[in-house]
């Protein structure tokens, strides 16, 4: 092989692995057992010549890499995730690393972990699971394990990128609920189906569905009893779910969260868990991560999971396939280096095309 490319961790799948080698490059995959790679280890992988890297959202890919990586002659980084707030884009372009991220193959898996986050904190599924396995049932009560109906409730979808919009079509659909959106493009699209869904209930007598789209985040979260966050992470989201915010929720509210760990201080969701017991949450990802803020774990009312989002074996052959050709385009001057697998900051199908 001609070109020298990394890949940071082993990945599912074997195309990704043949696209390279077809393709003229030497891959090396690091077989480092420890779960996160340093700075320093990533640093070492590069060595003196490296072509491009596939690497995982747990590394920081900062100003310290892309500089060695451009030192080695490195043209290319992708990030085999869609998130990319682990990799800083100006300090690759200013050492002309060319950065992918891996959208459009996770969308439905995520979203449909959201709606599973969902469902299970809905209806008490985990801790009704314990319950069982602890030996406790001792006959059916009508008090045991009440949970909400979501029919008729209203789903609330913090940013209607394409994970956003296919949970909000999932719960709208599935399960009949009303639609409540905040993202600063409108969803046309989100909204027409909504419409159409609603035009088919009432066609069939029963109770139609409405959306709306919000003007702020807060009125999201104020009026929705199922909410779900699927912004990107960055400094206007930071936090976004505080001791504040969760103030204004209804305290029998879900909320769930497959996005990024700091768009909930989870310190106060701690709090806010304890004070409110019917106030449920599903996780997926954590500020910390791999770590839980104190008390998180013991929560009753709290479902979490670890990252698993687009743990589908569909899916990540395809983040990995999709890393891989992220790489090779910009190694081989291919015309897959474009649109959708380039990392832009306009992630919402709705917004205008980057420049
Ligand atoms: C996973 O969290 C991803 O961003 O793909
Ligand atoms: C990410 O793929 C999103 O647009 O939601």
């Amino acid at each position: 092989g001609k070109y020298r490319v990394i890949s940071t961790k082993s990945m599912p799948g074997t195309r990704w692995i043949n696209l390279l080698i077809e393709q003229d490059c030497r891959l090396e995959i690091c077989t480092e057992k420890k779960t996160i790679l340093s700075v320093e280890d990533i640093i070492a992988l590069i060595g003196d010549k490296c072509d491009g890297v596939i690497g995982q959202l747990t590394e920081d890919w900062g100003e310290t890499l892309f500089a060695a990586l451009s030192k080695a002659g490195g043209k290319a980084f992708s990030n085999m995730a869609v998130g990319y707030n682990n990799v800083d884009v100006n300090a690759a372009n200013k050492y002309g690393v060319a950065v992918g991220n891996t959208p459009g193959v996770l969308t439905e898996t995520t979203a449909e972990l959201a709606a599973s986050l969902s469902l299970a904190a809905a209806r008490r599924i985990v801790e009704a699971d314990g319950f069982m396995r602890a030996g406790l049932y001792d006959g059916w009560l009508p008090h045991l394990f009440v949970g909400n109906l979501l029919k008729g409730q209203t789903v609330g979808v913090i940013g209607a990128g394409r994970i956003g919009s296919a949970y909000a079509r999932m719960m709208v659909e599935g399960f009949k609920m009303n639609l409540i959106y905040f993202d600063l493009y409108q969803s046309t699209r989100l909204e027409k189906f909504v419409t159409a869904y609603g035009q088919f209930l009432k066609a069939n007598g029963e109770q139609p569905v409405t959306w709306k789209r919000a003007s702020s985040m807060s009125e999201v979260l104020q009026e929705a009893d199922v909410i779900s966050l699927h912004p990107v992470l960055d400094k206007t989201t930071y936090h976004l779910i505080n001791k504040e915010s969760l103030a204004t929720m209804k305290k029998e509210a879900i909320l769930i969260n497959c996005s990024r760990g700091p768009v909930v201080d989870e310190v106060a969701l701690v709090e806010h868990l304890k004070q409110n017991p019917m106030f449920r949450v599903g996780l997926d990802v954590f500020e910390d991560e791999p770590y839980m803020k104190p008390g998180l774990g013991e929560m009753k009312n709290a479902i979490v999971v670890p990252h698993i989002a687009s743990a589908s074996k569909w899916t990540r052959e395809g983040m990995a396939t999709l890393a891989a050709l992220n790489v090779l385009g910009k190694i081989k001057g291919y015309p897959v280096w474009h649109d959708p697998n380039r990392v832009d900051p306009f992630l919402n199908e709705n917004a205008p095309p980057p420049a």
